[in-house]
């Protein structure tokens, strides 16, 4: 056999691309129990390939901010309010900064959401729902920058996920009550970005029942806490056991549904004042609630396992991030791997 003719086998050759088979993994090809094991399975073998990669600055425990038992909520109900993210005077530079910028306008229904030119906050038309900065403008914010790279907040995320995170998405949009139609993130459903995934909302404006509260139905997040919780319920009743397991198997939901199912009690609609902060494992059931008046300002930072691979990303560089005191971390610190699709 002549060895000269063997050659690499070229994906790039292949109808199956492995980013859309995972993709389509990920995104509902496989039950909820299948998704929730690889996950982990996935968590461990990257936390292996990290740590033969990286050498970190050494770190024990939570550090100072955070708890044991901010983690033992978080695997129990999917959520945990997180104090002090930022500071009045903060949220008061944050929008200042956000002013001098126009967002993207969303608007359209579940099915179609439609993308309008950019414009002024205050000259939003009628009819759109939400209002998103650029990327670029988000991750330019020095306090955005500065929680961003957090070690407190990363070391509780890593502790939950099970590996050091990625931040795979840094955004800030405004909700309105001028929408026509619900978006899809205005009906209940569950996200499905990675095998494994956590969420910091911080709202930015105060949030009554009335402007849009993110609404989450608690223990719904991880298969072997919701199989627990559904089992005691429908113990003697098998069928409509696995009725609900479709159910839950369906991307989005309506609220009678969800209402019907799970307990008001269950049922946590996050209202507070401007800063109001939660960590959210945004795989169990949750809807940003359309406002009826009003609208609603909310910064959001997704940590997942893998970079989301469907989304593009604009690093910029951290040196030309201006107007902050002082917040050095040295290159080998976990922030910087965790925030390396957004800064270098
Ligand atoms: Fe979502």
């Amino acid at each position: 056999m002549n060895q000269d003719l063997r050659t690499e086998y070229d994906m790039d050759n292949e109808l199956y691309d492995l980013r859309a088979i995972f993709t389509s993994m990920v995104k509902g090809g496989l039950d909820k129990r299948t998704r929730d094991n690889i996950g982990v399975f996935l968590a461990q073998y990257m936390r292996e390939k990290i740590h033969s990669h990286h050498q970190f600055v050494d770190h024990r425990g939570f550090g100072s901010v955070y708890t044991e038992n901010d983690l033992k909520l978080l695997n129990e109900m999917g959520v945990v309010s997180l104090d002090d993210i930022f500071t009045d005077s903060e949220i008061n530079h944050i929008v200042a900064y956000l002013s001098d910028f126009s967002v993207k306008c969303v608007y359209g229904d579940s099915t179609s959401p439609e993308k309008l030119d950019i414009c002024p906050v205050d000259e939003v038309p009628l009819g759109v729902n939400l209002g998103f900065y650029e990327q670029e403008v988000v991750s330019r914010c020095p306090w955005f920058y500065k929680i961003a790279h957090n070690e407190n907040l990363i070391r509780l995320v890593e502790a939950y996920l099970g590996v050091l995170p990625t931040l795979s998405s840094i955004t800030v949009w405004w909700s309105f009550s001028t929408g026509m139609g619900l978006l899809g993130n205005q009906l209940y459903h569950h996200d499905r970005a990675d095998f494994r995934s956590v969420n910091l909302f911080v709202y930015l404006n105060d949030v009554g029942p009335n402007n849009g509260p993110h609404v989450y139905v608690k223990r719904t997040h991880e298969f072997r806490v919701l199989y627990e919780m559904m089992r005691r319920r429908l113990d003697s009743d098998s069928k409509g056991f696995q009725k609900f397991w479709r159910w839950m198997e369906t991307h989005r939901k309506s609220d009678k549904d969800v209402e019907t199912i799970f307990t008001e009690a269950e049922i946590k609609r996050h209202v507070g004042i401007k800063g109001t902060s939660f960590l959210e494992d945004t795989r169990g059931l949750h809807k940003g609630q359309f406002p009826v008046e009003g609208q609603r300002l909310i910064f959001e930072l997704c940590y997942s396992l893998l970079p989301k691979y469907n989304d593009s990303f604009y690093p910029i560089h951290r040196d030309s991030i201006s107007d902050i005191e002082a917040y050095q971390l040295p290159k080998n610190s976990r922030a910087y791997y965790t925030n390396r699709l957004f800064y270098h």
